[in-house]
């Protein structure tokens, strides 16, 4: 194993003679081979995460187990505890700059895993239904080639091992606005940053990449529609909350379907509804909650803006009040068109033209999109679909599955990105 890795080190110098091809060829056949010998180990990691899976702010053994990881691969440069259980590390190469960063997320759900596997959630109504386990996984196994290879890397690679990914406890800050206000993209510099999702919808050997808009915006909304108390069978003597909500709920749906252009997605979904103690008394009040996805900044505030309108006017016409608080939690993942531009050919080399798609906006939001607003990002989902070991069901449900053999996949994706950016962007060859 050593062996093979260490010709391909004392052959590196070489190839800066050789052509630009060639050069990128035998770079390609290095990670591939590096990330099909290291990939057993990375099962290994990702079965045990899996079995331990932790809430988003309580990642503590997550933590640490990938600390511990890149210490024994022989990276010194591992700093813990950013955002509460983040973990970031730094990789030198040959020179200092130019640095890229490589963002993984690390926590699970509250689900309660359904899916028979020998090395199943042990901790009961936790999984890991979202895929963050491969997620932390890959990423060690990235940080394992890309240290192998350290000698001939143009720059520095920045490990983002990201906690609180699914939103935090109330009251508690965290996730990639956290790490972000703790100065992650600092000290040194990043250039960029890849990160990647896995995609239950997509066969493994695929990846996804979309420039511009990919994910989501996230909004949350809570709405207190407030009427007044009234016996059931008198409802003039107070006002229904009620009657109230429902008109509110039906009105609110109007501003996807008929008040937003039709060419831009917007999705608006309401998961709570809470009111009333007794079938013979109309409440006081009628609580809602839901979300809104949008992709574009100008209909996300012309959403933000209907939403109230449309819900306040409601409830006043129904003789009640409506009480709204209408909360940013995320922008949408927007994908650097230009580096989207400058790295698609590097997905095409790593899984084949064919299996280098490009993806249509998805409407579920990540937080990566932070990393976004700061410095130019590319996100890219990976295929983890194969019907024959029942890799089927989507994420954050109880039978969640995926391929491993994606895992290669993902790791020769991430390690290659690297790679060729800092290639690029450090003027040496292009690969
Ligand atoms: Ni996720």
């Amino acid at each position: 194993m050593r062996r093979r890795t260490l010709r391909w080190l004392l052959v590196f110098p070489l190839l800066c003679l050789t052509p630009e091809s060639q050069a990128g060829d035998e770079g390609l056949a290095a990670v591939k081979s590096l990330a099909e010998q290291f990939a057993p180990q990375v099962v290994a990691w990702r079965r045990d995460l899996h079995a331990h899976p932790e809430l988003s702010n309580r990642e503590q053994r997550t933590a640490q187990t990938v600390a511990e990881i890149l210490r024994e691969i022989g990276i010194t440069d591992v700093r813990t505890g950013v955002a509460r259980h983040g973990v970031v590390a730094l990789i030198h190469g040959n020179r200092a700059t130019p640095v890229i960063a490589l963002r993984a997320d690390m926590d699970a759900l509250p689900v309660q895993e359904a899916t028979g596997l020998p090395f199943a959630s042990q901790n009961p109504g936790v999984m890991h239904a979202c895929g963050h386990d491969a997620h932390t996984s890959m990423l060690l196994g990235t940080a394992k080639v890309l240290f192998e290879l350290r000698e001939s890397l143009p720059g520095s690679v920045k490990l983002i091992f990201q906690p609180a990914e699914e939103g935090t406890p109330p009251g508690e800050e965290g996730g990639a606005a956290l790490m972000i206000k703790e100065g992650v993209l600092r000290e040194p510099e990043v250039g960029a940053i890849f990160g990647l999702h896995v995609a239950p919808d997509l066969p493994t050997g695929q990846v996804a990449y979309r420039a511009g808009g990919m994910l989501a915006s996230v909004d949350r909304f809570r709405v207190a529609v407030r009427g007044k108390q009234s016996h059931a069978a008198m409802p003039w003597q107070g006002a229904d909350p009620i009657v109230a909500a429902a008109h509110v709920i039906t009105a609110v749906h109007t501003i996807a379907s008929h008040r937003v252009d039709a060419r831009q997605p917007v999705v608006i979904s309401i998961g709570i509804i809470r009111g009333g103690q007794a079938w013979n008394i109309i409440p006081e009040q009628v609580v809602l909650e839901g979300t809104a996805r949008t992709h574009d900044k100008t209909v996300r505030d012309r959403v933000a803006e209907l939403f109230r309108t449309v819900v306040e006017q409601t409830a006043a016409a129904h003789g009640t009040q409506a009480e709204i608080e209408f909360s940013d939690y995320g922008p949408p993942v927007w994908n650097d068109p230009e580096l989207v531009a400058r790295m698609k050919p590097t997905l095409a080399r790593v899984v084949g033209e064919a299996n280098a798609v490009e993806s249509p906006p998805v409407m579920v939001g990540e937080d990566f999109a932070h990393y976004g607003q700061q410095i130019p990002g590319m996100f890219v989902f990976l295929g983890v679909r194969n019907e024959a070991v029942g890799a089927v069901h989507p994420l954050h449900t109880p039978q969640f599955v995926l391929d491993e053999a994606a895992l290669s996949v993902g790791i020769r994706t991430l390690s290659q990105l690297a790679i060729d950016w800092l290639t690029r962007t450090a003027g040496e060859p292009a690969p």
